[in-house]
């Protein structure tokens, strides 16, 4: 076993917050059951590259009761929770190359350390490990069957991949199954971005304009829980749909440039790049907060920040102040890295529950059928996204109705009308 983590002591601490979290995360639980029993990754070796947290220790403890041979790697230079990577090696005996803070060397040589693992399947949380095999290491696709993917970038440039020809095997986007996106962009990253964003600031978001980009799954998240602390939550975004689902969701809508001038906390999570750009720099307010929740970061122009800056210090564990040659302070969180997981603890597990059910559960579907998948990117099976939404109920012990015969023959039939 080979591994590259900050401290082998915080091993315990580690253990006891995994442990938490899977008090939380009864899905998986069912699943580590099942698979310790049956066995269906037996042999295989894999290589997940996902932010290391007490959650995703547990997917990686339930992929090994299941067969396999697994290595993490870090999807983020500052998402690892030290204590978990050190719990992984020390108690369940796993490679981890993961240390909160590391260069961007550094991520990249963990990376290059978990491929030589030689994977037979990859996990990606935002297509990092998939890229770096496919342009540094291709030697390595001759073993590779499959992959899964975690979220929706990830998914965008797998998508941009297997339309370039580029993809060389099958990946399942598991960021598209419903009991994933639903819950897990929307209400994790909802909670856990004002978790992040409080945590390193700890201000009153109650009167504040609260400014979100985007309206995607995970923005409607962040301007919903906004809007719960009682912020006044204006959202931008750059589709005509979104854009009006926004304003009858009660949100002011309108173009980042006015929203720039207005706001005390700037929140992204779009995708894409430079979402805060220097024109919105020039107009913003002194004391604007700024962060983002996007997987990287692109979103907030960071590298025009510094250059509109005469200083920059950090003045709390995950705030920067950059001073703005004109006087203004604009602060910047978690350095503009996804601040659920620079300054909180990411979602919580009852959301990855399903998140990584649906991991396990594409592991195992890759397995059986690879062979007949082209190199494409695919749905989730529908079967495994409606089995997983039934055991969480189940383990909610909430219960719901079934169609009775009548029900069903009427929706089945086009003879009855008005
Ligand atoms: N992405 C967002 N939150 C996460 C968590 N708690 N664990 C793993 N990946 C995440």
């Amino acid at each position: 076993m080979n591994y590259d983590i900050k401290n082998i002591k915080l091993a315990e601490e580690g253990r006891f917050r995994m442990q938490w979290a899977a008090r939380e995360m009864p899905v998986l639980d069912l699943l580590e059951k099942r698979m310790a029993e049956s066995r269906p990754l037996d042999g295989l070796r894999v290589s997940a590259c996902l932010h290391v947290t007490s959650e995703t220790g547990n997917l990686m403890r339930v992929l090994q009761a299941g067969g396999a041979d697994v290595v993490l790697t870090a999807s983020n230079p500052l998402s690892t929770q030290d204590d978990v990577a050190a719990a992984l090696v020390a108690y369940n005996e796993m490679s981890v190359y993961a240390i909160k803070g590391e260069d961007n060397d550094t991520y990249y040589e963990h990376l290059y350390a978990a491929l030589d693992h030689k994977p037979h399947m990859t996990m990606d949380d935002g297509c990092d490990l998939l890229a770096t095999l496919h342009s540094k290491r291709p030697e390595l696709l001759d073993t590779v069957i499959g992959g899964t993917e975690e979220t929706t970038t990830g998914v965008i440039r797998l998508k941009a991949m297997a339309k370039d020809g580029a993809l060389k095997y099958p990946v399942i986007a598991v960021n598209d199954a419903m009991t994933k996106h639903l819950f897990d962009n929307r209400y994790g990253t909802g909670q856990s971005t004002l978790d992040g964003i409080i945590r390193a600031t700890n201000i009153l978001l109650a009167g504040k304009s609260f400014v979100v980009g985007g309206y995607g799954w995970c923005s409607r998240g962040i301007a919903m829980r906004a809007k719960g602390l009682g912020a006044n939550v204006i959202v931008t975004e750059i589709d005509p749909l979104k854009a009006l689902e926004a304003v009858m969701d009660g949100f002011r809508v309108m173009p980042m440039m006015e929203a720039a001038a207005i706001g005390d906390i700037f929140c992204t999570a779009t995708g894409d790049i430079h979402v805060f750009d220097q024109r919105h720099f020039e107009v913003m307010k002194d004391g604007a907060i700024m962060a983002n929740s996007g997987h990287f970061n692109v979103e907030i122009n960071i590298p025009a920040l510094e250059g509109m800056s005469k200083e920059w210090r950090r003045v709390r564990h995950q705030l920067d102040e950059y001073v703005l040659n004109d006087g203004r302070r604009l602060y910047l969180a978690g350095e503009g890295r996804l601040v659920n997981l620079a300054a909180a603890e990411g979602h919580p597990a009852s959301v990855m529950d399903m998140s990584f059910a649906n991991q396990a559960l594409s592991a195992i579907y890759m397995r059986e059928h690879a062979a007949e998948l082209p190199n494409d990117v695919f749905a989730v099976p529908q079967e495994l996204d409606q089995e997983i939404a039934r055991l969480k109920l189940h383990a909610m012990g909430v219960e719901i109705d079934q169609l009775t015969d009548e029900q069903e023959a009427y929706l089945s039939s086009w003879t009855e009308g008005t």
